[in-house]
């Protein structure tokens, strides 16, 4: 396994809150992979930010009665509150409004239209004939013109997963107000997939280890490529770095062709912020270095086609050949990992209409581990699946609470109280034997399905453990054996035998429920940072870079990022011996049982539905 990981999260549009079934999508599943690849050793890069750019920006805006600006301003903090309260550990979760990224999209572009993969061409585009504003892709709907399927987008069609062209749907209406949109004729830079095919054909060929439907998915959009506009006509967003175009401000480059490009511009910033301005290269340039894409699947098309679209062209691999720019020759994706979408009570989240669980709201009730826990064992890996308070209650209250927080509270009190310290053990016997045995074997068990992010079966393993770990204790009754004198010995190996365990759990636990973890570790009579936590921090947009256009963002604003010292934490994938001798204190409860009742009406602030 490599080494050099880069872990490329997708970037939340800045126009609301985060929910649930977003940090369900991207969120968790890629932190529990970078947790696990820093405790293995990898080199780790975690970025990502928010998306600030397109049309659901302005809609929002609009809605809402403010800028633009104002509401990225405000949701970019409020997201990256909710992110960081989650404990999602990047490195770097930065912004799409900073300056560095409008450079290092340019520059992409530019080298796309140096090499050819950028074609300018006349097309129809949608106009609200009320407001005569154009009408963004996502937000036109109509039949589909290939598999007849209602409610296709503009872009795509999410029945049949063909990417489609607003003026392709039958009976086209605006999502916005019903009206039909009116089609004129605009000009537009657009890249030209076709040229393209053959080098992603190649490319997905040899991408094997991906989940079936991600690949399958990829590939069928191979059989119908067509040039895809890269440029909008719409006032918000990067300046097209063309003479004649860049200071036309009813014109910028497309909300997607700039946001996949945020996982380049993230690793430059993080490289310049952490003092080695060329330390980016490592996870961008080396061709054994690894890049996971996390997201959720609405957003599969962007990852497996239209991002290694743009690395290819830009480094010249195309039907048209062409140079290698100024970023060199830049990795593509090792695996696009999607999630399905997580739906309350049948309908998928939507803000919209007012199905919603906020993550501010869950973590000021409950803390982030319990989220977390749910979204690792229930959450929509590979099917849609449905958020509801009833199996939240139970899965933390049985598993969480009953399963490993009493474990560990149990095993570490009875030591306390009979020994004040990790006693030492005396020869073992089979169940001890048994017991340890499978719980090292579970570090490679685990570690080889979190590889391959398959992070239910991972902690559904780690579960096995903590269950059979209870099971050892009930069967060996350490209570019994404290009442007799002439059994000290026994007790002492089975409890050191249950604290090695407990230890071992706590490890491969980690990664899911890193707030746990710290605690559990320090109650197991140990210091240190044992898993790491992200922090917010306020930074200034004063990146040295070349930009070119108007309605650029002005040097010197401050922004929230989260970053974070993860080279710091102690964890490591690995067993870590407990020391006889270590002074216990009396456990404090870990994980707090919720209120049965929540699991018939919920929270006041997201009720069960009548
Ligand atoms: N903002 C998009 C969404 O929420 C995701 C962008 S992912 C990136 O669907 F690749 F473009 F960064
Ligand atoms: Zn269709």
């Amino acid at each position: 396994m490599n080494d050099t990981v880069l872990v490329s999260v997708a970037w939340p549009y800045a126009n609301g809150p985060r929910h649930i079934g977003h940090v369900a999508g991207f969120g968790v599943p890629s932190d529990v992979f970078a947790r696990y690849q820093r405790m293995r050793g990898a080199d780790v890069l975690m970025i990502s930010g928010t998306d600030e750019h397109g049309t659901p920006l302005l809609v929002q805006a609009d809605k809402e009665g403010v800028s633009v600006q104002e509401l990225a301003d405000r949701y970019n903090r409020q997201i990256v509150e909710d992110l960081a309260g989650l404990g999602l550990s990047y490195d770097l979760f930065t912004r799409t409004s900073t300056r560095n990224h409008y450079a290092v999209v340019q520059e992409l572009f530019r080298g796309l239209l140096d090499n050819g993969y950028m074609i300018r061409q006349k097309t129809l585009g949608a106009v609200s004939p009320s407001t005569g504003r154009t009408l963004p892709d996502r937000y036109i709907e109509g039949t589909c013109p290939i598999c007849g399927a209602d409610g296709a987008r503009g872009d795509q069609c999410d029945n049949c997963g063909n990417q489609l062209d607003p003026v392709d749907l039958i009976k086209p209406v605006s999502k916005i107000n019903g009206e039909a949109p009116e089609f004129v004729e605009t000009e537009h830079f657009l890249l030209d997939l076709p040229a393209l095919a053959g080098a992603l054909e190649k490319w997905l060929k040899t991408r094997d280890s991906w989940r079936p439907n991600v690949l399958k998915f990829s590939l069928n959009l191979l059989g119908d490529l067509h040039p895809r506009a890269m440029t909008r006509d719409i006032d918000w967003g990067i300046p097209v770095p063309v003479e004649g175009w860049q200071d036309n401000n009813a014109k910028k480059l497309y909300v997607w062709f700039d946001a996949v490009v945020g996982y380049l511009s993230a690793s430059i910033e993080w490289a310049w912020r952490s003092g080695d301005p060329e330390a980016w290269k490592k996870w961008w340039q080396d061709p054994e270095a690894t890049s996971y894409y996390f997201m959720g699947k609405d957003n599969i098309t962007f990852h497996s086609q239209i991002w290694p679209g743009e690395l290819l062209g830009y480094a010249g691999k195309g039907d048209k050949g062409g140079e290698v720019h100024r970023y060199g020759e830049l990795n593509l994706p090792t695996e696009v990992v999607s999630s399905e979408f997580l739906t309350m009570s049948g309908s998928k989240f939507s803000s919209s209409k007012g199905v919603v669980i906020y993550v501010k709201d869950f973590l000021r009730e409950f803390g982030p581990d319990p989220l977390r826990y749910f979204i690792a064992v229930a959450g929509p890996e590979n099917n849609d699946t449905d958020f509801t308070w009833d199996e939240f209650v139970r899965r933390i209250n049985n598993e969480l609470a009953n399963g490993w927080g009493n474990l560990v509270n149990r095993t570490v009190s009875m030591a306390h109280k009979n020994f004040g310290q990790v006693p030492a053990p005396a020869a073992l016997e089979a169940a001890d034997e048994e017991i340890l045995g499978l719980a090292e074997r579970t570090f490679d068990e685990a570690g080889e399905l979190l590889a391959q992010s398959k992070f239910k079966a991972a902690i559904t393993a780690v579960m096995h453990v903590v269950g059979e770990a209870n099971a050892y204790i009930a069967d060996q009754e350490p209570w019994k054996l404290a009442k007799d004198e002439s059994a000290r010995e026994r007790l002492a190996t089975v409890l050191w035998t249950a604290l090695q365990v407990v230890s071992d759990c706590n490890t491969m636990l980690t990664p899911f429920l890193p707030h746990t973890a710290q605690a559990v570790h320090e109650t197991l009579g140990r210091s240190g940072v044992w898993a790491a936590e992200p922090r917010v921090e306020e930074v200034t947009d004063d990146m040295p870079v070349d930009l070119v256009g108007v309605g650029l963002p002005e040097e010197g604003r401050t922004y929230p990022v989260i970053m974070g010292d993860y080279a710091e934490e102690k964890a490591r994938w690995a067993r870590v011996d407990v020391e006889p001798g270590t002074p216990l204190a009396k456990p404090k409860p870990l994980i707090a049982k919720l209120d049965p009742e929540l699991a018939e009406t919920g929270p006041e602030w997201a009720p069960v539905a009548e």
